[in-house]
């Protein structure tokens, strides 16, 4: 830069201080700007929760326990030996909360209903004031001009169904949560129209039940680990026909799903192609068997002796069809080339030194949200996605000027809506996205340790702060477009 440039460009943020003006905010105002990359008309901006992560309140209005509070109480399982109990005290705050999603102008907010709020022991009698807590929300949520999405099964599991039938390894469980389906279904989609069954089946089934890492610590072997994301799988078409049969016509619903991504290395037809087929290979066990009606033949024969037992009455409660479906896309699982060895794609190993967000499992690679649903539409022939969650931890450190300038959020944020807007402006049928998150939370085992808000939470005080990149989001929502 030319001391004269660097002169002159002080001379013009000196004139916009004197206006009472700071940069960015002047910025702001001079929409459209000449780098702007405009999303569809009407394109869906909201932010994500979940209700473990948020509600605290775990003994109030006859909740019944959750499969995380009986693990988030066992020492040692989670990081700072922390619990939900009290969390970010949302059910008491919920209206400041949605507050502060109007200030963001965010149109669409996905939470989570707690399973044993609504039925304390999984199934039998429901509980009506644990009903009354969403009627609330919803009310303040429509009452603001906010679209409610909602999460059917954000992970906490009642207790009641662990105990009873082993939780997801029996069928009684899918069961059980058509049941929960139906009730929501007849009680509230006259105000929710668009509701996600699943969230992450790819991370609480491994991480649950074959890792012991997440609720409820089961270390299975491969063939129970199988039959239970089956019986996950049923549950979701089970849902799907329930939803459909008590709801309001017009009632949407879809899984929301951490694709197992695989971007190509290089970007070839032959690495494109191969990408392709090893994405339909790695999520067969779950969004392969819902949008194709069956398990792959590489999956089956992968899992040799271990593969689920199913019946195809099964496979066609399974794969009902969806009326959207929502990927939550964070890092990249695998680089994939094409091969001449059979099968004709090759996963490639992860470098050690490939960079990463705070969180050590977020890698930054932000072209996985332009490959992951542009690939997921063309597989499967999905005609509705949303980014049902993306966002990142942060250091988010409170500075001696009380505010939090979390740049490396805002440049991870650019960086994937930036590719989030390469694949709507090609077609793929993206429809909206959920920043994950509102506000800092119960990040499960990492306790309160790891932040993904945009909005800072003091524990101690619940006092709710929002960060930088909070006016970052409000700004891309105001333009419905990314500055690059
Ligand atoms: C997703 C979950 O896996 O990512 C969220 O759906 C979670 O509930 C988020 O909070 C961040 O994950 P983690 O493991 O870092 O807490």
């Amino acid at each position: 830069m030319s001391d004269k440039f660097s002169r002159r460009q002080f001379a013009g943020l000196a004139g916009l201080s004197a206006l009472g003006l700071s940069a960015p905010a002047a910025a702001a105002e001079s929409a459209p700007r000449p780098d702007g990359a405009s999303f569809p008309t009407g394109f869906l901006w909201g932010t994500a929760t979940s209700s473990y992560q948020i509600e605290g309140a775990v003994n109030e209005d006859g909740r019944g326990r959750s499969i995380w509070d009986t693990f988030s109480h066992t020492p040692g399982k989670i990081e700072d030996g922390s619990n939900g109990d009290r969390a970010n005290d949302h059910y008491h705050r919920y209206k400041e909360d949605v507050g502060l999603i109007k200030d963001l102008g965010a149109k669409a907010y996905r939470f989570s209903i707690a399973w044993p709020r609504l039925f304390p022991d999984g199934t039998g009698a429901p509980n009506p004031k644990g009903l009354d807590f969403y009627d609330r929300l919803l009310d303040e949520l429509l009452v603001n001009g906010i679209e409610p999405y909602a999460t059917l099964y954000h992970w906490d599991l009642p207790q009641a169904l662990q105990d009873r039938v082993g939780g997801w390894r029996s069928s009684d469980t899918s069961k059980a949560f058509a049941d929960y389906a139906a009730y929501v279904a007849a009680r509230l989609t006259d105000r929710v129209k668009n509701i996600f069954t699943m969230n992450e089946v790819g991370r609480f089934l491994p991480f649950g039940y074959a890792l012991g890492i997440d609720a409820p610590g089961l270390t299975l072997p491969p063939a129970e680990v199988n039959q239970a994301r089956h019986h996950v799988a049923l549950a979701h078409g089970l849902a799907v026909q329930a939803i459909r049969a008590n709801g309001r016509a017009g009632t949407r619903v879809g899984p929301a799903e951490n694709i197992t991504t695989c971007v190509p290395a290089i970007n070839t037809p032959e690495n494109i192609r191969a990408t392709e087929v090893a994405t339909r290979e790695f999520n067969s066990g779950f969004l392969g068997v819902l949008l194709e009606g069956k398990y792959t033949d590489g999956f089956l024969a992968y899992a040799g002796a271990d593969a689920p037992k199913f019946t195809a009455e099964e496979l066609k409660i399974i794969s009902q069809p969806n009326d959207f479906v929502g990927l939550n896309i964070y890092a990249p699982q695998t680089y994939i080339v094409a091969s001449d060895q059979k099968p004709g794609w090759k996963p490639l190993p992860m470098p050690g030194s490939f960079p990463h967000m705070s969180s050590e499992w977020l890698r930054i690679a932000p072209e996985v949200i332009y490959w992951a649903p542009r690939i997921a539409a063309k597989i499967w022939n999905i005609k509705s996605i949303y980014i049902s969650e993306n966002g990142t931890s942060g250091e988010d450190k409170v500075q001696p000027d009380g505010q939090i300038y979390d740049l490396d959020r805002i440049m991870y944020l650019r960086n994937y809506l930036a590719q989030l807007q390469r694949a709507t402006a090609e077609g793929v049928p993206v429809h909206g996205y959920f920043l994950w998150s509102l506000m800092d939370n119960f990040e499960w085992i990492f306790g309160y340790e790891k932040r993904f808000g945009l909005y800072r939470v003091d524990f101690e005080t619940q006092a709710r702060v929002p960060k930088l990149s909070a006016s970052f989001y409000r700004d891309v929502i105001a333009r419905n477009a990314i500055g690059v």
